[in-house]
């Protein structure tokens, strides 16, 4: 369809083994980049916040602010029950973590920040790692590898590429600084990234790990959340008794990195940067 004659939040689709696509004209892709930099505006502000002595639930409330203020939605906030507007997974804690008054940073605290808005129906969708005060250079090491393995799996985000090019560049990046720092690091595989647009979670579901050149070719307009999750021991999960917050089996600390990101004819756009 030619993307002149389209309003409003409805894409156009692409289909893969019966599954659809949402393909995004390059008007659509810049009203998510407008989502995408209020989620980075949003990770901005709970990143100046976060300091030894604030509470998750504190830095929450910074972030439902930023969104609504900026005139989005917090996408989290309701997500099939969830009850806050980021995800503050500390330490052992991977993804999933709920913010609480009573959870208080610590000094040496590694704290993982994932936040989604939505503008004009249109989603963006990141996360961060913190570090809190002065912390172990391990856990310095293991969220600099998995900025490292989002950045690899970004820049495979090309016209043309197959999706799990981008799986399997997260992967080696992972490896690769596994071996530069001495000890291997665990990739989550029960989690990955995913699709996003009209919605926070489509199609296709894009995992951490694995063989290049298999999946759905990416092509202009199509936009998908990079999200590696490393551990720094073993890469099996357990889920908490709260039916959210996903930890370490080993009680290894993790890390958790995440970009909106659209395929254009010049590669790349990461939509979850703060704008100009
Ligand atoms: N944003 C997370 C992801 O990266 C999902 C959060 S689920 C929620 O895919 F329920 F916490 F919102
Ligand atoms: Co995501």
């Amino acid at each position: 369809m030619n993307k002149g004659t389209r309003t409003g939040v409805r894409a156009v689709l692409a289909r893969w083994r019966g599954r659809d696509i949402e393909l995004k004209s390059p008007g659509e892709i810049d009203a998510m980049r407008v989502a995408g930099g209020l989620v980075a505006q949003a990770l901005a502000a709970v990143t100046a916040a976060a300091r030894p002595g604030v509470s998750t639930g504190e830095l929450d409330a910074i972030a439902e602010q930023v969104i609504r203020d900026g005139g989005g939605v917090p996408s989290f906030l309701g997500y099939h029950g969830y009850p806050a507007s980021i995800c503050a997974s500390l330490n052992e804690q991977i993804v999933h973590g709920i913010p609480a008054g009573t959870q208080v940073l610590a000094d040496g605290d590694l704290l993982s920040v994932d936040c989604g808005a939505i503008v004009e129906g249109w989603h963006g969708d990141a996360a961060v790692t913190l570090a809190v005060g002065t912390v172990a250079p391990a856990d310095l090491a293991l969220s600099a590898a998995c900025r490292e393995a989002l950045d690899a799996g970004i820049a495979a985000v090309r016209p043309d590429a197959r999706l799990t090019d981008v799986s399997h560049a997260v992967q080696a990046a992972a490896e690769a600084a596994g071996r530069r720092d001495g000890s291997p690091y665990g990739i989550v595989e029960e989690y990955g990234g995913h699709g996003i647009g009209t919605s926070m979670h489509m199609d296709p579901f894009l995992p951490n790990h694995g063989a290049p050149g298999h999946g759905p070719r990416l092509v202009v307009g199509m936009a998908l959340a990079v999200e590696p999750m490393l551990t720094g021991g073993d890469a099996e999960t357990r889920e908490l008794d709260d039916g959210w917050t996903v930890v370490t089996a080993d009680g290894s600390r993790a890390a958790h990195w995440e970009h909106s990101v659209a395929v254009t004819d010049d590669g790349p756009r990461i939509l979850t940067l703060p704008l100009g």
